[in-house]
Formats: C-alpha cells, sequence, structure tokens
C-alpha cells in the first residue's frame, strides 16, 4: 500500500440516497473493462430486489460516496442460505488508497454476523487490483473457469475466489448456522 492511503474512510449501510452515487461508481467500473461483464447499471430497484438489504455498504471519504459493495445470494436453494457473492467498486478518483480494503473488510465481518459461511467473488485475472484485494483478505482461489464470458468481441476468463467464514468452522459453527 502506498503512503497515499486515506485517512477517515468511513464505511456504513447503503441507503436509497446513496443510489446514485453508488450507480454512477458502477458506471465507471463497467468503463473500466475489466470489473464486471454487466452494460449498464441497473435501476434502484432492481439493485435492491437482487441485493442482500442485509450486505449493502458503501464508504465515505468527506461525507461524499467514495466506493460500495454488496451481495447477492449465490442461491435460493436453503442448503446454500450462507453463501453469498460480493461485488465491489472505488471511485476511479480515489482507488489505490485503502477504499477498497476497508470496504471489504467490513463487509467481511458483516457477513459473518449475518450467517454467511463462504462469501465469494467473480474477479477477472486482468483485474490486478481486485485480485490483490481479495488474495490479502482471506480469499482463495477455487480456479478460473476459462473462457466463461463473450465480452465485447473477445473470451474472458474468470477467478472464482471464495473466502470461509472462522465462525462457521468453530466446533458448534454447522449447527449455530443450521435453521
Ligand atoms: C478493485 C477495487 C475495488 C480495489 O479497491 P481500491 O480502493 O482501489 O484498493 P485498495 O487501495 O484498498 O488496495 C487493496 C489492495 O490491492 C492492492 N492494489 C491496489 N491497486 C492495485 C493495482 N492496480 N494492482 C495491484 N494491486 C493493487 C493494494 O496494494 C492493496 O493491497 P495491500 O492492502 O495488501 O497493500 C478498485 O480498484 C475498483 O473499484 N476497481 C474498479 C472496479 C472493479 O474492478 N471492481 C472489482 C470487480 S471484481
Amino acid at each position: 500500500m502506498s503512503d497515499d492511503r486515506l485517512e477517515g474512510v468511513t464505511v456504513r449501510p447503503m441507503t436509497e440516497d446513496d443510489w446514485p452515487a453508488v450507480r454512477a461508481i458502477f458506471e465507471a467500473g463497467i468503463a473500466s473493462g475489466d470489473a464486471t461483464f454487466e452494460t449498464t447499471p441497473p435501476t434502484w430497484e432492481q439493485f435492491d430486489a437482487a441485493h442482500r438489504p442485509d450486505l449493502r455498504l458503501v464508504a465515505t471519504v468527506d461525507g461524499k460516496v467514495a466506493g460500495w459493495v454488496a451481495a447477492v445470494p449465490y442461491s435460493a436453494r436453503a442448503v446454500y442460505r450462507g453463501v453469498a457473492e460480493e461485488s465491489i467498486y472505488v471511485d476511479p478518483s480515489l482507488q489505490g488508497r485503502g477504499v477498497g480494503r476497508a470496504l471489504l473488510e467490513t463487509m467481511i465481518a458483516a457477513s459473518e454476523r449475518a450467517g454467511v459461511w463462504t462469501l465469494q467473488a467473480g474477479v477477472l485475472p486482468e483485474n490486478g487490483a481486485s485480485v490483490t484485494l481479495h488474495r490479502a483478505l482471506g480469499f482463495r482461489e477455487v480456479g478460473t473457469r476459462e473462457r466463461i464470458g463473450w465480452h465485447r468481441g473477445r473470451w474472458r476468463d474468470v477467478i472464482v475466489f471464495e473466502r470461509r467464514s472462522a465462525l462457521a468452522d468453530r466446533p458448534d459453527g454447522g449447527e449455530a448456522l443450521a435453521p
């Protein structure tokens, strides 16, 4: 991490009022070409319907939204209820200064408290910042799905990362998290 790490990064739950800023940061991520296969951001209603209400966070710097992270359920099947997939985006003007790390650290803690036993992410191999961030915070590479996406006229690989909750693997973990 460079000496440019920002002081005063606050991470808090996302609200609907944050949506214009969240959407703009998502659009910048789409434009980067190595963040997502999405081509346009969703509406608030689509975003709201897809993402877990308890796992949506924004980072703010001087009161302004600097980045966000949110998770969708991996599956509607009960056996997978503790599996969620996160997406993380930081304002391009503030990338590389610790905002992503602050967001993902807080998301990991929030997800564990919420009973998530496996937090996962799909990352394009060209996305060095995201690969480094996920490795640094204890995600392991499950593997690379080769040529899984046809994106902007070429085949793209996706690295699947997952992070196992420490709470889940306590001796009583499975029982504690079971319904
Ligand atoms: C990926 C992203 C969320 C990371 O957030 P960030 O605020 O830029 O990252 P941070 O400053 O917190 O750095 C996180 C780690 O990655 C490293 N890193 C940052 N930028 C990097 C880069 N360009 N290449 C390699 N490593 C990098 C940092 O050194 C840091 O590691 P450390 O804390 O162990 O020193 C952010 O760059 C981003 O929004 N990118 C565009 C959207 C996107 O790609 N989202 C991810 C989709 S999977």
